[in-house]
């Protein structure tokens, strides 16, 4: 089927979870492509010092995307703000939680839950409306490739990424005939703040290893730079598309996931270490 385009480029757009990361790159680079951004963050500091940055206006608020009353605000201010038609809502702010699901705690999934399920939920329920009597935008809800696949020691992140996938998918297909999209965002490893922000009260793995050092192995395994992500995104979002795979890594677990449903996990701890050891050389080389 033809996929019809959608130009976001100069047009205004909001984007979650903009103090760093993806969603730090996505403003920088919407705002230097010339697009007005309203941006949210809960962290009071990064927020100010992303909005700081930009070239373009900006509308700057505090939030937490899990308070569903503050998000309906920030859309009302919002649109008091629009200098033109909204283009896009990146629903992108997201934590990460890694523990056993033995040892998991009820006040950690939920804090994530929160945040990874129902912020996405919020920012499309705030912000759809402003789409629909536009009869034109974008909602783009950021999964993950672990919205494609379960891993260990994430199923609880695993559940709010394959919930953002389903919530996405059923709303695309509720606007369905309209100028609104519904896209999901499937992001491979990329090199943000992600694992220095999660909450692992101990080594899920029993490795005794710290925060730091699981956070570093993370970061030695990632693929894709936010900035490359910021790009793909942008790129995926423009050309129509339903679905964007984000770096190189992304495809593999997409392709993983279908090729063997159940048994893709085998696949992925056999290749974990040797691709663990080749980005530690090319780094290495680099440095
Ligand atoms: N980095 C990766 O490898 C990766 C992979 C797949 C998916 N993702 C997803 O991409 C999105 C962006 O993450 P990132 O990698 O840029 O991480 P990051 O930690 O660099 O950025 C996430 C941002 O979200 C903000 N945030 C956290 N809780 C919030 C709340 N309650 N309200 C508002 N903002 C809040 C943080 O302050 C931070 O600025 C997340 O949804 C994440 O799950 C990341």
């Amino acid at each position: 089927m033809r996929r019809a385009r959608l130009s976001i480029t100069g047009r205004p757009v909001v984007i979650t979870g903009a103090a760093s990361g993806i969603g730090r790159s996505l403003a920088r680079r919407l705002s230097g492509l010339g697009s007005p951004v309203a941006i949210a963050d809960v962290d009071e500091a990064g927020l100010k010092d992303a909005a700081a940055s930009l070239p373009g206006p900006v509308l700057a608020r505090v939030l937490d995307v899990g308070d569903a009353d503050g998000v309906l605000r920030f859309a009302g201010e919002v649109r008091e703000w629009l200098p033109a038609p909204l283009a896009a809502v990146f629903n992108n702010a997201g934590v990460a939680v890694s523990s056993t699901v033995l040892d998991s705690l009820p006040e950690d999934d939920d804090w994530l839950h929160q945040i990874n399920f129902h912020g996405v939920v919020n920012g499309t329920r705030a912000f759809l409306p402003v789409l629909v009597a536009q009869d034109d935008g974008a909602i783009v809800n950021t999964s993950s490739v672990f919205g494609l696949v379960g891993m260990p020691y994430q199923s609880a992140y695993c559940a709010s990424k394959f919930a953002v996938r389903g919530f996405t998918d059923a709303l695309r297909h509720e606007l369905r005939g309209t100028g609104v999209r519904a896209v999901t965002v499937h992001p491979g490893g990329i090199t943000t703040n992600i694992a220095r922000n999660a909450r692992i009260r101990k080594d899920p793995e029993g490795l005794g290893r710290t925060k730091e050092q699981m956070a570093a192995q993370f970061e030695a395994i990632t693929m894709t730079s936010p900035d490359k992500a910021a790009a793909i995104i942008h790129r995926g979002v423009e050309r129509g598309r339903a679905r964007i795979l984000v770096g190189p890594d992304a495809y593999l677990f997409d392709a993983l996931a279908r090729i063997a449903p159940t048994h893709y996990y085998d696949v992925i701890a056999r290749a974990e270490p040797r691709l663990r050891a080749r980005q530690g050389r090319a780094r290495d080389r680099a440095s």
